[in-house]
């Protein structure tokens, strides 16, 4: 039945995680793999759509039939998805994005020194709430990673951001979240109601959430 039944849908799809560098040799980041984002790209392209998968720093290979952007900071991840979310019918923010940056990038290798030293962040862009204040007819779904409270915290985030649903993820499950190759997840919407699906591949993860996105559609 899913058999090319998102022929004629433009899908964008991040993955990956950020990197914000503080100076040319050092960065903060996180352990995503992109192995979530890179499922939802090819299950995606699989089902007939037009991909863009705009990627931050990995080692999976580039999808074939997928249009795959590189990027490594937040700020660039912003103007790829941005660009790419133009005239798409979904978007779907698998990445894990640097909350903050360093306030000011070191043009050179800081050397050293004796002690303590402080770093100034400042907040990165929230990509996913600013697609979701332009939302138009295009439907918008994130993720989330918590620690606790989660289906209230993800219920929130949802309604804030203007997200169709988000899928509720959690950091301490192993093999699952960053690096696992299966995912346990909580379809959360925006006005509170959620469905706990059992651990499964980030593949059928990937086909379920592109089925409640078709359902939504419909
Ligand atoms: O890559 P894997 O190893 O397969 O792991 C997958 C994953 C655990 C990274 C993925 O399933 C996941 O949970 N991604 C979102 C992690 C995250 O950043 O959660 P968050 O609660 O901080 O962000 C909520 C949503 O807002 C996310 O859709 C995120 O992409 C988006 N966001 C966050 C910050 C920001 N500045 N801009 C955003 O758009």
């Amino acid at each position: 039945a899913r058999a090319q039944d998102l022929a004629g849908w433009r899908v964008v799809v991040s993955a990956g995680p950020t990197r914000e560098y503080l100076d040319p040799v050092r960065f903060i980041s996180n352990p995503s793999s992109g192995k979530m984002g890179y499922a939802v790209a090819e299950e995606a392209r699989d089902r007939g759509a037009d991909v863009t998968l705009v990627s931050g720093p990995v080692q999976l290979p580039p999808p074939a039939g997928v249009r795959t952007v590189p990027i490594e900071s937040a700020l660039e991840l912003r103007a790829a998805v941005l660009e790419a979310a133009r005239g798409a019918d979904l978007v779907v923010m698998t990445a894990a994005v640097a909350d903050y940056r360093a306030a000011e990038q070191a043009q050179e290798k800081q050397a050293k020194v004796a002690g303590d030293v402080t770093v100034h962040l400042t907040p990165n862009p929230d990509i996913l709430a600013e697609l979701g204040r332009e939302k138009g007819d295009r439907l918008l779904v994130g993720f989330a990673m918590e620690t606790h409270a989660g289906v209230e915290r993800a219920a929130a985030k949802a309604a804030r951001k203007n997200a169709d649903f988000i899928l509720l993820n959690y950091p301490t499950r192993q093999g699952t979240g960053f690096g696992g190759d299966d995912n346990e997840v909580t379809l959360v919407r925006p006005d509170g109601t959620s469905d706990a699906w059992a651990r499964t591949s980030k593949r059928e993860v990937a086909r379920r959430l592109l089925d409640e996105a078709r359902r939504l559609r419909d």
